[in-house]
């Protein structure tokens, strides 16, 4: 079986397909009916040793309406707290049987070595700093979503310019979003304070900046990411105040992109802080919630995709697309 920890070790076409798996699961979840028994008899385990509103309710709501029994796993109420290692507790879920396990931990590499513990596909529901990657694939799909709907039917994201700008240090979706907006041909710029910015990303091919209205100039797309408080570790952070004036996305800021460049954040945000709520509710420019609704399409697609080699069915590791 494949598992999917990260981006990095996905490649283009593979990007692209899971792309187009995930659209029929689109359409599917707008009908008023929305369940099938295409993964019945399977057993998902969500186990997060993270807090989580949008990964884990979208991971069971696409578990449950592909129809396979979803249970989840939250550390915080789990033998974690009298001291199981990490690898005991995943061995103790590979021994319930599952068919496909959803991890969610705050240590970089923690999913990738669960992976290597038991016998069913792993997906990464982002793991510390390292990648966050259905979180990427969401957010091309709802960026795609939105081209589409405004005429461009581009496949990919040639010729564009995308601004992420936050805590890209502790960003895994900065990360996801590096490898998966550039494997699709977009131009990947990075805004952040000087603390808040990776020594060497530029090495993974995007732009840095420190000057958030010079990142803005040209750009279509603008990403906003939260300030992750509970990873900082002596960085210094300017207040919320003197934030939102530096680097918050106001509608003064947003004026200096490109004429309707679209605004994308992938939540929890953190409303007058990275973004004002007058640019997070912009109709026709915020994708805010179509990333929430992509979400559930994604994770349905890739609970698909990862279960086809136990299920018989062709698909990824079978030869058929990879
Ligand atoms: N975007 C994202 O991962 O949100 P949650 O932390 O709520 O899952």
């Amino acid at each position: 079986h494949r598992d999917l920890i990260g981006i990095s070790s996905l490649e283009r076409h593979e990007i692209l397909y899971l792309l187009a798996e995930a659209e029929q699961y689109v359409a599917f979840n707008r009908q008023a009916a929305k369940h099938s028994e295409q993964l019945a008899g399977l057993t998902i385990i969500n186990a997060f040793f993270e807090n989580s509103t949008r990964t884990l309710l979208s991971f069971e709501i696409a578990g449950k309406r592909l129809g396979a029994d979803v249970v989840n796993m939250y550390a915080a109420q789990s033998s974690v707290k009298k001291g199981e290692t990490l690898i005991d507790t995943a061995v103790t879920l590979n021994a319930m049987r599952a068919d496909a396990i959803v991890i969610r931990h705050g240590s970089s590499g923690a999913v990738g070595l669960i992976a290597n513990s038991v016998d069913c596909p792993v997906l990464n529901a982002g793991d510390g700093q390292h990648e966050h990657p259905t979180q990427a694939l969401l957010d091309a799909l709802a960026l795609r979503h939105k081209l589409r709907e405004r005429g461009h039917d581009a496949e990919d994201f040639t010729g564009m310019t995308v601004t992420i700008c936050g805590d890209i240090l502790h960003s895994r979706v900065a990360r996801s979003n590096i490898l998966c907006l550039q494997a699709l041909g977009a131009t990947v710029r990075l805004c952040a304070p000087p603390a808040l910015m990776p020594a060497g990303i530029e090495r993974m091919g995007a732009v840095p900046f420190h000057d958030f209205d010079a990142a803005l100039d040209g750009s279509d797309v603008v990403m906003m990411l939260r300030l992750q408080n509970e990873r900082m570790d002596g960085q210094f952070i300017p207040s919320p105040r003197e934030y939102r004036h530096l680097y918050g996305l106001t509608p003064e800021r947003l004026a200096l992109a490109r004429d309707d460049a679209i605004v994308m954040h992938p939540g929890p945000m953190n409303r007058g802080v990275e973004i004002d709520s007058t640019v997070a509710d912009l109709k026709d420019r915020s994708i805010i919630t179509s990333q929430v609704e992509m979400g559930v399409a994604i994770r349905m697609a890739c609970l698909d995709v990862l279960t086809r080699k136990a299920r018989g069915v062709p698909g990824w590791g079978e030869g058929e697309w990879v």
